[in-house]
């Protein structure tokens, strides 16, 4: 197979340069749009090619986009309580920098442009399972911006021809999801965060109760889960992303230490998220193949 040439954005960043290795291994050609705010060069794959660029500035990325295939959408600012402090900020970021993207992507003629959606938009959902049909219950900027920018990839990509999907992430963990030298840290995935405490010997933090439950999946799955939908004939569409099983962060928390502290809880979050996943098995012929335990015990 000739490899085609592939455009992820956030590329440098903890999902995006997984799905950078997965295209890589696969033998496409791939550029990597990112301005490094939350992203490592230890990430970068050093088969990519990486342009140092801002997505808020279309003048600047729309040149890279020539004679792309396949866009894979993920930069983007993905913290909950970050976005409440600085909202203008990651509504630039996050909605403004997806409509350019979906611009340049309409002006080179993509083949396929797959948006880096989140489980968020459904808040505490009102069916668990949550299928892609259940309400939409925004309760903070950050799912507020993915929610938009989904719904322009589906609106303007319609109305534009650009074949636009979002997959919509529960819970993502793996190797790379610790940033510990970004200042937005503090709110990166609790895997990670729990794992990092760990190998510093210092007691796992647990916000609220520990009662709150997520849909774990796993980072290698979810890259899989992109390629498979790049090379799907779907487009405008919205599938979740997950495992299709939900575990307490307590339950995580005693997996991987004993020593275990309680602080405040956080508002604004859900009390659970749980994927229901059949319509990505059915339509995309995708599913996870990484159970936790096995996920956990790759951790680095
Ligand atoms: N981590 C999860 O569990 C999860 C779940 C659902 C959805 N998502 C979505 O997946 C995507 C990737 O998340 P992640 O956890 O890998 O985050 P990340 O912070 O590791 O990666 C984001 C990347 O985007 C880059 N970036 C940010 N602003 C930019 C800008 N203005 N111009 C160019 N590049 C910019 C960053 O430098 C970084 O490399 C995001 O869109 C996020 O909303 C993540």
């Amino acid at each position: 197979m000739s490899g085609h040439k592939c455009i992820v954005t956030g590329g440098a960043g903890f999902i995006g340069s997984h799905v950078v290795d997965l295209l890589i291994e696969l033998g496409h050609d791939v550029v990597i749009l990112d301005n490094l705010s939350t992203g490592r060069t230890s990430n970068l794959n050093p088969k990519a090619t990486l342009h140092r660029v801002d997505i808020r500035d279309l003048d600047t990325i729309r040149p890279h986009f020539k004679g792309c295939r396949w866009v894979f959408h993920a930069a983007a600012w993905p913290r909950i309580q970050p976005s409440f402090d600085d909202p203008v900020t990651h509504e630039q970021i996050n909605v403004v920098g997806t409509v350019n993207c979906l611009l340049a992507a309409r002006d080179a003629g993509v083949g396929r442009f797959i948006y880096f959606g989140s489980s968020a938009v459904y808040g505490t959902p009102d069916e668990i399972p949550t299928t892609e049909n259940a309400g939409i219950h925004c309760y903070n900027p950050y799912a507020l911006h993915k929610y938009s920018g989904e719904q322009y990839c589906l609106i303007l990509g319609r109305h534009w021809g650009v074949p636009a999907v979002s997959l919509r992430m529960f819970n993502v963990y793996g190797p790379r999801s610790y940033n510990f030298g970004q200042p937005n840290s503090a709110y990166s995935p609790v895997i990670g965060i729990f794992h990092h405490l760990n190998k510093q010997r210092q007691p796992l933090t647990i916000t609220g109760t520990g009662g709150q439950s997520r849909d774990f999946v796993h980072v290698r799955d979810v890259a899989h889960a992109f390629v498979a939908t790049a090379e799907s004939g779907i487009s405008w569409d919205v599938f979740n992303v997950g495992c299709g099983t939900s575990h307490s962060i307590n339950e995580i928390a005693r997996r991987i230490s004993d020593q275990i502290v309680y602080i405040a809880e956080r508002p604004n979050e859900a009390a659970i998220t749980h994927a229901d996943i059949g319509k990505i098995k059915r339509l995309v012929g995708w599913e996870p193949k990484i159970t936790l335990d096995k996920g956990l015990d790759m951790l680095e």
